[in-house]
């Protein structure tokens, strides 16, 4: 049965790539799956080792789930750092984990900057643990933006290995499971997840250069939509958003070689739950001055409920701190099975 897992950091505010790459799919993946997803707070320790306020981020992103439409009842919301499972997964995989993995990971490399003597161990071990988020659970299916694509092939080759590795242990303690890989049937512990990357917006770039991803650590704020902006900045930064003097093309070819107007067409589409080629079917051969306030009614309509409702939420941090309690209890409960018979397939005696 799918199992879809995802994570989303509590450090900075969250954008329009984070929602259109990750959020707005963790909502639509909830009517046919069974989904945990997760503020992982373990992970922000990466990038900066003490934060102001953990607290209110960490509700921030909680917020951000319920005011996008995640049910936590149904599915499970929960913050990492409450099940110690992750981090105890973490350590064997850690083991299991080759150096030589480690230093092809570009957001290493990207994060570490130069001097990659002074970076932290926990930022080179970073995608060691975001393989026991997942694996965790044993789920399947893991919704993310593209740049998060190099580490999910990592979860790959992690469950990989240690199902080989401990073959027959697994195959003794009774737990493996028979999946087939490529066309080899394998009998294994971990399942080797799926990403879900799909979409007209798997990554969404700066509205100043179209050739950079939106991000939380851009200096300008001109480059990203926040989900806690409101219609004016909404709408003054899309009417700034970078664009060529041409109009839109009619179809998807004319937007090679054009990465602002492809950006904002492939905005749209996830925006309307569309393809791209649909809304070039309905806006070739017009102007920016067409498309963008069009952009901006869509982008504020869709946006301007959630950012309600976030705001609504953050003013009862009990009710939050309530979903998350809730959700950790399940996500234990889940954790704690597999951390037990992970601890038989290795021989661990507790
Ligand atoms: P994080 O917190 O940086 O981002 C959360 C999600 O937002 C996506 N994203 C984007 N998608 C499209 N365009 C963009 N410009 C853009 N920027 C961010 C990210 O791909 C991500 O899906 N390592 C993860 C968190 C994590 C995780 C996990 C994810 C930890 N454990 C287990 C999945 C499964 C991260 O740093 O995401």
């Amino acid at each position: 049965k799918p199992l879809v897992f995802s994570g989303v950091q509590p450090t900075g505010n969250l954008h329009l790539g984070n929602y259109l790459g990750a959020i707005r799919k963790f909502v639509a993946l909830q009517a046919n799956n069974d989904c945990i997803y997760c503020v992982v707070d373990m992970h922000a320790l990466t990038a900066q080792l003490v934060h102001e306020d953990m607290p209110n981020q960490t509700r921030s992103i909680t917020a951000a789930f319920l005011a996008a439409g995640i049910d936590p009842e149904k599915h499970i919301v929960f913050n990492q750092s409450a099940v110690p499972g992750h981090a105890e997964l973490a350590w064997i995989f850690n083991c299991v984990a080759r150096i030589g993995w480690m230093n092809r990971m570009t957001q290493f490399k990207d994060k570490a900057g130069k001097d990659r003597e002074q970076a932290s161990l926990g930022l080179y071990a970073y995608p060691s643990l975001m393989a026991a988020d997942i694996l965790l659970y044993r789920a399947t299916h893991v919704p993310v933006g593209d740049d998060q694509k190099q580490h999910l092939e990592l979860t790959r080759d992690i469950a990989m290995k240690f199902n080989l590795d401990y073959m027959e242990h697994i195959r003794r303690t009774g737990y493996g499971i028979d999946i087939t890989v490529g066309d080899e049937p394998v009998h294994a512990y971990f399942p080797m997840v799926e990403p879900l990357i799909d979409g007209p917006a798997p990554r969404v770039m700066s509205l100043r250069d179209g050739t950079k991803k939106m991000s939380k650590s851009d200096a300008s704020d001109l480059s990203r939509i926040n989900l806690l902006d409101d219609e004016e900045n909404i709408s003054k930064k899309i009417r700034k958003a970078k664009t060529d003097p041409d109009g839109l093309p009619s179809e998807i070819a004319g937007l090679a070689g054009r990465p602002e107007a492809d950006n904002l067409v492939g905005i749209y589409a996830a925006l309307a739950d569309k393809s791209k080629a649909d809304v070039l079917a309905e806006f070739g051969g017009q102007q920016f001055s067409v498309f963008k306030p069009a952009l901006v009614d869509l982008a504020v309509h869709a946006l301007s409920p959630i950012t309600t409702e976030m705001r609504r939420l953050m003013a009862d941090p009990g009710h939050i701190d309530a979903v998350l309690r809730d959700g950790s209890a399940r996500a234990r409960a889940r954790a704690d099975v597999t951390m037990k018979q992970v601890r038989d397939i290795i021989g661990f005696l507790y």
